[in-house]
């Protein structure tokens, strides 16, 4: 019988709202970093995020002392995990036999180098080990596999996940390093890190709790997306449905997309391309978190690898934790899972992911690029997508926002709208109102496109029928729906198609 964990980014969360309502003490550990690498303060928090598209909503973080408070990550060595016809012999038994080993210890990195080194390890050091999204029963069944099509290298290693030993004898299935989600293995078994994800997260999390209780199902969706003072409370709409029709909200995600907490499974976001986000001045969709210097960076890290669960929403809390609570007057138990990266360790990964670098690029310039690169600027898609970056590197309105007038002097904002669906922004935990206009840079190496990941190909972006009522999307489309538009960013439609090859031929080489 499948042993039913509360599983997402998920059970952690689910843990923490138990504990609450149990009694308790808060256990102040101490700070995990000198005075230079303090990056949660009161003062760094205060302007570094935008506010939701409903201010009176706006993320309240945990403050300073509770997120000191919180024990930080002790690093292990990890394996990789493979598919059962592809496992070496005897591999469980040969893992059982490994003595726990840690493997970041910051007084010896002294090179840049290193640095970036150890915060690859980091990247791929799964945070948590109770089955936030898949469990060793998934891994090691044949049927997961096909279940969600995932993707494999041509050893057989699904590189998503890893075995974690913190004590001899002791094997762990590993969940939510960051290349679990930012990992990608192309139709050739190349793997490239940051890459746009395609773990197929979100159907292999329904195939791990297609047996748990409804109403679990109902809470951890809950925990993870409810915004309920979003117009029309689309997630209490879907959390008021049954145990089937959430799992089908969670299967209709594709590869390539991920309800990330505090976003959603109705209007999942993209996953990003990591390659090349050291320039980028706003991280999400959105927009959400400013990224005016590596300490932005490694705040983000924090916030999204946990740390949000925790944040107030007005009245609403994820966890169902009172201001009593998080302001440590009333006392919450931690266990092991809630706990944080060191700031050293955020340090490490960020360097690592601005070490980041693209793969060579096959698509090589040529007469038909040219005439792509010419149509480029004619159609003005330099205006936003403006070389070396491919971005302005700007905030977007969408649809149904109206821009507050002292944005203007605090953000960089192109004030129009390109008329994209604007739900993800309007409605969940981390809408800010606006859409970034994100990089051009990377386009053939990864997909889907757009925010919400609905078009799977660039011809699809270039094509007219996408804004009909009756289109159906290539690659995102929705639990229960069967076509519909895919509306806005109209640049280039018009085109002819010989054009349209041109475009897309000098998009490829970017
Ligand atoms: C469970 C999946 C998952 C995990 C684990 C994860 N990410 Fe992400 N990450 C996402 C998704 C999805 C987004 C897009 C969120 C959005 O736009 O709302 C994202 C966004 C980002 C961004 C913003 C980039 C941009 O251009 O907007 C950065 C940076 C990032 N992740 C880095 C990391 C790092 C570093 C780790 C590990 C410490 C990590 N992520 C772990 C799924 C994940
Ligand atoms: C007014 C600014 C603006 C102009 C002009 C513009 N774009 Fe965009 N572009 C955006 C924004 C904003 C997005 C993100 C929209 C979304 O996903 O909701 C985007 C997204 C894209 C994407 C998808 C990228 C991805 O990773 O998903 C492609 C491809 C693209 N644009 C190509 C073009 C081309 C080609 C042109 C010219 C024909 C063009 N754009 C003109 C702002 C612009």
């Amino acid at each position: 019988m499948k042993r039913f964990h509360l599983p997402g980014q998920k059970r952690l969360a689910f843990t923490v709202a138990l504990w609450t309502s149990a009694t308790i003490l808060l256990v102040i550990t101490m700070p995990g970093a000198g005075p230079e690498l303090r990056i949660w303060t009161a003062e760094t928090l205060k302007d570094w995020e935008l506010p939701l598209a409903n201010p009176a909503y706006s993320q309240i973080p945990v403050s300073e002392s509770f997120y000191y408070s919180l024990p930080t990550r002790v690093i292990y060595k990890t394996y990789p995990v493979y598919h059962p016809d592809h496992e070496p012999k005897g591999y469980q038994e040969w893992l059982k036999q490994q003595e726990p080993e840690i493997v970041f210890e910051p007084a010896k990195l002294k090179t840049e180098a290193d640095w970036v080194k150890a915060g690859e390890m980091l990247f791929d050091f799964p945070i948590d080990t109770d089955g936030a999204i898949i469990s060793a029963e998934e891994v090691t069944s044949r049927e997961f596999y096909t279940y969600t099509d995932m993707p494999l290298t041509p050893e057989g290693i699904m590189p998503y996940a890893r075995w974690v030993v913190p004590e001899k004898g002791k094997v762990l299935l590993g969940n939510l390093s960051c290349g679990m989600c930012h990992t990608r293995v192309q139709p050739d078994g190349t793997v490239l890190k940051g890459a746009q994800g395609n773990f197929p997260g979100d159907k292999a999390f329904a195939y791990a709790i297609r047996n748990a209780p409804e109403k679990s199902v109902r809470e951890i969706t809950t925990i993870l997306f409810g915004s309920p003072w979003a117009e029309g409370d689309p997630h209490s709409a879907l959390t008021a449905k049954s145990r089937a029709d959430i799992l089908a909200a969670y299967e209709a995600v594709p590869s390539g997309a991920f309800g990330r907490q505090g976003t959603s499974i109705l209007f999942p976001p993209q996953i990003p391309d990591l390659i090349g986000v050291k320039d980028h001045k706003f991280l999400d969709k959105g927009g959400l978190g400013r990224h005016r210097n590596i300490e932005d960076m490694m705040r983000y890290i924090a916030m999204n690898q946990s740390l949000d669960f925790l944040n107030t929403y007005g009245d609403f809390h994820p966890l169902g934790l009172t201001k009593d609570q998080l302001n440590q007057k009333k006392p919450i138990e931690f266990s092991g899972t809630l706990d944080r990266h060191s700031d050293e360790q955020l340090l490490a990964i960020s360097r690592f992911v601005y070490s980041l670098q693209p793969p060579a690029n096959p698509n090589r310039p040529n007469a038909l690029t040219e005439r792509g690169k010419t149509l480029f600027a004619q159609e003005g898609c330099v205006t936003c997508h403006t070389p070396p970056l491919f971005t302005n590197n700007m905030l977007t309105p969408a649809d149904g926002f109206v821009i507050p007038e002292e944005h203007y002097k605090k953000y960089d904002i192109f004030d129009i709208s390109v008329g994209t669906d604007p739900s993800y922004t309007l409605k969940t935990r981390r809408g800010t109102g606006y859409y970034k206009v994100p990089s051009l840079r990377g386009l053939w190496y990864r997909s889907p496109y757009f925010h919400d990941a609905s078009l799977a190909r660039l011809d699809d972006v270039l094509d007219p029928a996408r804004l009909k009522a009756e289109y159906v999307p290539t690659a995102f489309v929705g639990a229960g729906i069967k076509n519909r538009a895919v509306p806005g960013h109209e640049f280039g439609l018009e085109l002819n198609q010989s054009d349209k090859q041109a475009l897309i031929a000098y998009l490829m080489t970017l």
